[in-house]
């Protein structure tokens, strides 16, 4: 197995704040965005995220599962959902990875038409060259343009190296 960094920490950094920059210009208008962490693999992308959005921001968690070990099983399990209303806020999904599209795609639908002002996504890593639905951010910190399984970050393979401090490659054939 081998770990090849891609981003280093203070890429991945640099990248979260100008993301933080964009979302607040955009939502200007005073109302509140509730930030929603699509936990596990999100938890760092987000506590980071979140600190360089200004005005008023309010937390919550959800858990999905869709994914054993390197590939995805397909199917989106809603393990805990959100304490917080969404109604008269600004959502921010705040995600990982988009990977087959399924788990953005299964959000988009659970948050449509439950009266938030709107619906926006956040996403560290964007992997368009494996989508299977349609499905986009709004807000993409890095794109891959070729084949990658990627950790740290937040980022598991098999529920490890979510600590690694920047965005690597790993190879498990070598
Ligand atoms: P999707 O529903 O296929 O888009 O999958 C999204 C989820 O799959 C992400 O939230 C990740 O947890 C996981 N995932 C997809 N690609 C990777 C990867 O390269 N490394 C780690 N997790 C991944
Ligand atoms: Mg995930």
């Amino acid at each position: 197995m081998k770990i090849k960094t891609l981003y280093d920490s203070s890429e991945v950094s640099a990248r979260i704040k100008e993301l933080g920059d964009k979302i607040s210009a955009k939502h200007n208008d005073g109302k509140p965005i509730l930030c929603v962490c699509v936990l596990r693999g999100a938890f760092m992308f987000f506590s980071e995220l979140v600190k360089h959005i200004k005005g008023e921001v309010i937390v919550d968690f959800i858990t999905l599962s869709s994914y054993e070990a390197t590939s995805s099983t397909g199917k989106i399990n809603l393990i805990s959902g959100l304490r917080e209303s969404i109604e008269d806020r600004h959502v921010l999904i705040i995600e990982d990875i988009i990977d087959s599209g399924r788990t953005i795609k299964f959000l988009r639908e659970y948050f449509a038409d439950k009266n938030a002002l709107s619906v926006e996504v956040a996403c560290l890593i964007d992997k368009p060259m494996t989508r299977q639905v349609e499905a986009a951010a709004d807000y993409i910190a890095f794109t891959l343009t070729t084949p990658a399984f990627i950790v740290g970050y937040g980022l598991d393979y098999d529920q490890r190296f979510r600590n690694l401090d920047g965005i690597m490659e790993i190879d498990l054939e070598q």
